[in-house]
């Protein structure tokens, strides 16, 4: 089965193919130094069709070249975008903090603290409570044109409540991640060492059949280098791939810690020294800004132009969750990257597209060169730049997953 869709304004490839890095569109390449050399800047094509076959990207190219295909769909001018890549997403739980983001918004800062009453919620829901919210999210994120998704535990924090997280993720996405080590719950408060035990021990083993990624929130109030690089280290052992949430709260040393480790991804980087963004540079791990936890806890945005200027890798995703951030949106995300951090269109974008796919280690989305999945959104709108340039407004007419159509 085939479809061809066609009289796409602008179809964004994220292809270096499409030339060179200098897009045929009059489209200028964007991301950092890295990015670009690793040939995954941003490029685009216009008055453009694609033709997808089996789930797959089969053809990209101008719309009067088109082959022919069992169906068709005509985009009237509108632009066509890789799904994107949320790689950051906490969707396990119950309960919710509306109240916490209002004490917030009246002055209250924000602590790593609120994370308990959400683990409390979490612990006494059934499993079918929490698969039903679990659905209700992602599917708010295929609407809003997100094709894949990472989903955490970390709302449990005992070896059975984490180890139903990640089952319950596994259900719904392939890109699941172990975070027992969220914060330390309540009744290991006097025993740090002793939970650390359980998360690199029983409960890692417990979840690591479900899990792809192990993760730990190096934070003050969480948990200190040392104890992180033994999550990361335990988690490596068990073929978990790692994370870190990094520099959220206060300058620290999650940064350093995510690239000595090789982790796929520092998420946050909201207080990074010159000595982190120079490490970032220097490695493969990608930087993960999340820019409606800045939003949500008026925390300053991190300056992507700081990270992209020195050659590192920029993804962008949603962090949903119930209390630093409850997103689903990666619209809004991007428009947020654009107007304050500093980012062009081009580079929101790549960022929660390739950015995030890389951050995943995926080399079949993020974007639209042949053979890729045919993960793809029909914007209502004639470029990628609408999604910063009309923040706020529905603007995501169709999207297919895997060549299939789920929204639209
Ligand atoms: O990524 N930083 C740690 N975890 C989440 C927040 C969780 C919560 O507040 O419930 C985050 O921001
Ligand atoms: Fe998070």
């Amino acid at each position: 089965m085939s479809i061809v869709i066609t009289n796409i304004g602008e179809l964004v490839t994220n292809s270096q193919a499409d030339g060179g890095g200098s897009a045929p569109g009059g489209l200028a390449p964007a991301g950092g130094a890295a990015q670009r050399s690793a040939g995954q800047g941003f490029s685009a094509i216009e008055n453009a069709a694609l033709v997808m076959e089996d789930g797959s990207v089969a053809w990209t190219g101008p719309a009067n070249k088109a082959p022919a295909a069992d169906s068709q769909v005509d985009a009237s001018g509108r632009a066509v975008l890789p799904g994107f890549v949320d790689s950051h997403a906490h969707l396990v739980f119950a309960g919710e903090r509306g109240a916490e983001f209002a004490a917030r918004m009246a002055g209250r800062p924000y602590s790593a603290g609120g994370i308990r009453s959400t683990v409390a919620a979490t612990r006494a829901a059934s499993d079918a409570e929490l698969a039903a919210n679990l659905g209700r999210l992602a599917a708010e994120l295929a609407a809003q044109g997100t094709t894949t998704f990472e989903c955490k535990s970390g709302y449990g924090l005992t070896i059975a409540d984490e180890a139903r997280s990640v089952a319950l993720a596994a259900e719904v996405t392939p890109e699941v991640t172990y975070l027992g080590a969220h914060v330390v719950p309540a009744e290991f408060e006097s025993d740090p060492e002793g939970y650390l035990d359980l998360v690199t021990g029983p409960m890692l083993a417990a979840c690591a059949p479900h899990s792809r990624w192990v993760d730990v929130f190096c934070e003050q109030g969480a948990f200190g280098a040392d104890a992180a690089r033994a999550v990361l280290a335990a988690g490596q052992s068990a073929g978990l791939a790692g994370r870190v949430h990094a520099n959220q709260l206060g300058p620290g040393p999650g940064v350093q810690v995510a690239v000595e480790c090789g982790a796929a991804s520092a998420d946050h980087c909201t207080y990074l020294s010159d000595a982190d963004v120079d490490a970032l540079a220097a490695s493969r791990t990608v930087a993960t800004l999340l820019p409606g936890v800045e939003f949500s806890t008026r925390h300053p945005y991190p300056d992507a132009r700081r990270l992209l200027s020195a050659g590192a890798t920029v993804a962008i995703a949603t962090d949903c969750n119930p209390g630093s951030c409850f997103t689903t949106s990666m619209p809004f995300c991007i428009a947020l990257a654009v107007r304050e951090m500093r980012m062009t269109t081009q580079e929101a974008v790549w960022a929660a597209t390739a950015g995030g796919a890389r951050a995943l280690h995926r080399e079949d989305i993020g974007h639209l060169r042949v053979g890729a999945r045919a993960d793809l959104v029909l914007l209502d709108a004639p470029s990628h730049a609408y999604l910063a340039y009309r923040p706020g407004v529905p603007q995501v007419a169709a999207v297919w997953r895997d060549g299939q159509l789920i929204t639209g």
